[in-house]
């Protein structure tokens, strides 16, 4: 599976992709993350991507041309199966999302945007799916561009070495996740419960959902109506 992402910011995507389960899954051959530097197509001598908006009003806007130069020469050099934009106004991120993505799609393009956004013709002409990764607006769309990916890929089969555990990340099954205790049994008192020690699978295994649907009801009842 591939991404090519577009930023006038990628160092803010160093970090993220070279580390832990991203850097494995590429090392793995299981995906490839490519970054592409917006400034590299833009056509004046200032490298400059944005300009004032039409109408007036604050802020910056994203400008077509760099954007539909890059986005021109990945499509010529292959499909893509969606092309994403990161924005507060998109559709909410959730596991479903990630799931779909990640056994349906093959080459996924995402736009990070900055300022106050992109011109709305870049949306209009090109992009197939805005997503959101909350309601709360930050600097710009690198770093949900990276929790997207993130999402998409540790559901990949084969990136996790336990084939079983992004299964029972919490909202796979529509639930939040039971409690996890390793070492010590006991730690100043405050004690493993009973049944995880008793090597009883079936027990273990009705205590784990008892225990997600009752964090569920408390934390996000809302799951359980749906
Ligand atoms: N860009 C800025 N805020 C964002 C958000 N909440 N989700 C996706 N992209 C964004």
């Amino acid at each position: 599976m591939r991404f090519d992402i577009i930023t006038v910011l990628p160092q803010l995507l160093d970090s993220p992709f070279a580390h832990s389960i991203l850097q494995r899954a590429q090392n793995k051959g299981l995906t490839e993350i490519h970054v592409h530097n917006l400034r590299d197509y833009s056509d004046n001598k200032h490298k400059s991507v944005d300009d004032y908006p039409y109408g007036g009003g604050s802020g910056m806007v994203m400008q077509i041309a760099p954007f539909a130069a890059c986005i021109d020469k990945l499509l010529e050099e292959r499909e893509y199966d969606e092309i994403i934009y990161m924005t507060p106004d998109g559709e909410t991120l959730n596991q479903e999302i990630a799931n779909q993505l990640s056994s349906n799609a093959k080459n996924i393009m995402i736009l990070a945007g900055h300022y106050k956004g992109i011109d709305q013709r870049i949306r209009d002409i090109y992009v197939t799916k805005e997503i959101s990764i909350g309601d709360y607006v930050l600097s710009g769309g690198e770093l949900p561009a990276a929790i997207l990916v993130d999402a998409i890929v540790r559901v990949i089969p084969g990136v996790l070495s336990d084939e079983t555990s992004a299964l029972s990340d919490s909202f796979q099954d529509g639930l939040l996740d039971a409690p996890i205790y390793s070492r010590p049994v006991d730690w100043k008192g405050h004690k493993v419960p009973e049944v995880l020690l008793s090597g009883h699978e079936a027990k273990i295994t009705e205590w784990r959902h008892e225990q997600q649907l009752k964090r569920t009801k408390e934390r996000r009842p809302d799951l359980l109506n749906d």
